[in-house]
């Protein structure tokens, strides 16, 4: 392959990314290895091209899964940044490492006691949160851009509805953890939260309710034995010929001819 003038030999490839056509080559390292690849391409486009191939560090390729948590520097640049392989773009020069995984400590969520009000269970649960020092690593790590301190702020305040709203877009990839000096396994804290103010603060939903209530009384039952009667090509012919609400309708809007099954 040619760029710039130089011959650029590809060290390998891997059987996904199809280079856009007339691509220049950049260099980024990869656990210290030197790799020439196209611009243009995400981190885990990127990689893939290099010839690695992902059994963990990777989930939806969309950004929503949280698996592809990514550290870099720039070459030259005492920065270090970090970000979401598949949503972040290889630059020149990019020297790089996954973290797939982080160790993060997770308490023991089922157990706390709920005669406790809220901000005492995450404060029994999660102790370190009062050791946070406001540093702001944790917010200007989050590939989510979510006010991580601040969510922490909540819950040190007592506030668990308010951190569990500012902490909803979290996808656990781990990053924030990574980084805190205060070793606050952020995401953790933030996921009890959700829990204790979708559980104990959140008025129950009567929809919700009323169709537990049918599936406990075995309204369904019949419908799935039928199901489980067909073979693989009728079920496909179910499934493609269902009625589907439109895409955008508003809530109430639309309703299928046949109410039967709901
Ligand atoms: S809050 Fe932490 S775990 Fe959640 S998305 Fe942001 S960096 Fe990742
Ligand atoms: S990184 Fe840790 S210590 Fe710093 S603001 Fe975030 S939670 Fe607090
Ligand atoms: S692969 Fe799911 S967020 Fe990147």
């Amino acid at each position: 392959m040619e760029a710039s003038g130089q011959k650029i030999e590809t060290v390998m490839v891997g059987d996904r990314t199809i280079p856009p056509e007339g691509a220049r080559y950049i260099t980024i390292y990869i656990m210290g290895q030197a790799y020439q690849v196209p611009e243009t391409l995400t981190i885990l486009k990127a990689m893939e091209f290099a010839g690695y191939q992902y059994k963990r560090g990777c989930g939806c390729r969309g950004g929503i899964c949280g698996a592809c948590g990514t550290v870099y520097r720039k070459q030259g640049d005492h920065t270090l940044h970090t970000g979401l392989a598949c949503q972040t773009v290889a630059e020149d020069d990019m020297i790089l490492a996954q973290i797939p995984f982080f160790p993060a400590n997770r308490a023991d969520h089922g157990g706390v006691d709920t005669s406790l009000s809220p901000d005492e269970q995450i404060a029994t649960l999660y102790p370190e949160i009062f050791r946070c020092v406001g540093c702001g690593t944790c917010t200007r790590t989050c590939p989510m851009d979510i006010d991580v301190m601040g969510y922490i702020a909540h819950f040190k305040r007592g506030d668990v509805m308010r951190g569990a709203k500012t902490s909803f877009d979290c996808i656990m990839c781990g990053l924030c953890v990574s980084r805190c000096p205060a070793n606050i396994s952020q995401m953790n804290v933030a996921m009890a939260a959700r829990r204790i103010a979708a559980g104990q603060m959140t008025p129950r939903s009567e929809t919700t309710k009323n169709r537990a209530e049918q599936v406990n009384a075995g309204r369904y039952e019949e419908m799935l034995a039928e199901l489980g009667q067909m073979d693989k090509e009728e079920l496909k012919t179910l499934y493609v010929e269902r009625e589907r609400e439109p895409d955008l309708s508003l809530p109430g809007e639309w309703m299928p001819h046949d109410q039967t099954k709901l």
